[in-house]
């Protein structure tokens, strides 16, 4: 039996029940297809292309079934996700970029002293498995659906051993909160962390991104800080960007995984700090291909309809003298 059969990696049966977001997850044993999609991204992105945005040098060994094959074989590689996929380019620019963005911000929360790193939905991320450095300096809690996670510790047996400092706590966000989930671990509410939270709003309701974003405000001891993103309203893109949301949101639907939520940047921004965050940096598309793609000759640039989020838990809080230190309760 191979992984992918094992947690049943395959097409599935959407179930009925509450909203519209992660149906895969409710009562089925489904590991999530579009972690896959992106560390293939990061695969053929750290095999194949020049510069490099962000060197994912563990992403192929999460790699399995056909789609090892092809990232392994350079023709293959060209055939399918450059020229059949070719459509898919820049979506992989916006995986690379989101990850490169976000790890910069954590190295530097490292260097500030920060010894607590959350990844909410953390997928096929190998951050703790490329870091042995950090295994005496920084706790990785990786929170996932438990299929996901499954699949991920098989995957990890099988190019090693767990670091030590990598902590598994299973997680559904239409369910639980980030707070509610770190409760089950040991976290430390007290200390400041750094959160990453990539790739995974598309797939949740407005109202369950928000609940997730003040679930961390919460929890997360003052001085926190997270990088997350998350999908332009359609209306909001030109019609050549249009076209490539438009082909992903199929393939993102046909695994299963249908996005079901948008916003405009600007609308975001007061959301947040509504729920008492501070915004450190709102990075378009623009910036980061400024930032990370400037003078390549190859074209290689992020989609336009995700935007990344900086922000911050503020030191203190109006009213507040004392920094909070609680676990939140559900919304
Ligand atoms: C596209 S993957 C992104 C993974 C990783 N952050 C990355 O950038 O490669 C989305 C992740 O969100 C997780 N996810 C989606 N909905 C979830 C939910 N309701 N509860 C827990 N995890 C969820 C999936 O299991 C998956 O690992």
């Amino acid at each position: 039996m191979t992984i992918a059969s094992k947690f049943k990696i395959s097409p599935g049966q959407r179930s009925p029940g509450r909203g519209a977001a992660s149906a895969k997850y409710r009562g089925s044993a489904r590991a999530s297809r579009m972690a896959l999609a992106a560390a293939i991204a990061r695969a053929t992105h750290s095999r194949y292309d020049s510069p490099l945005v962000f060197d994912d040098t563990l992403a192929f060994d999460m790699l399995f079934g056909h789609w090892r094959w092809i990232v392994a074989n350079r023709f293959l590689d060209w055939l399918v996700l450059r020229k059949l996929l070719g459509i898919m380019r820049p979506v992989y620019g916006q995986v690379v970029a989101r990850a490169r963005f976000s790890e910069d911000a954590l190295h530097a929360a490292i260097a500030r002293g920060v010894r607590q790193y959350v990844i909410v939905g953390a997928g096929l991320d190998t951050f703790a498995l490329r870091q042995p450095g950090l295994v005496d300096r920084l706790t990785v809690f990786e929170l996932d659906h438990p299929a996901s996670q499954n699949l991920k510790r098989k995957l990890i047996q099988r190019i090693g051993v767990v670091p030590r400092n990598l902590k598994f706590v299973e997680a559904d966000f239409e369910r639980e909160s980030v707070g509610e989930a770190l409760q089950k671990s040991c976290f430390d509410p007290a200390e400041p962390c750094f959160l990453s939270w990539l790739g995974t709003t598309f797939y949740l309701t407005e109202a369950a991104t928000l609940a997730t974003l003040r679930s961390i405000a919460n929890c997360a001891a003052p001085g926190s800080e997270l990088v997350f993103d998350f999908c332009v309203t359609e209306e909001s893109l030109g019609p050549h960007d249009r076209a490539e949301l438009a082909a992903l949101k199929r393939l993102a639907a046909r695994r299963g995984e249908p996005f079901v939520s948008s916003f405009l940047p600007a609308q975001l921004a007061e959301r947040i700090s509504g729920l008492g965050l501070e915004l450190i940096e709102h990075a378009s598309p623009d910036l980061l291909e400024r930032r990370y793609f400037a003078n390549r000759g190859d074209g290689f640039r992020p989609s336009h309809f995700a935007w990344l989020a900086h922000v911050k838990v503020p030191l203190r809080h109006p009213g507040q003298s004392q920094p909070r230190r609680r676990f939140d309760a559900p919304q």
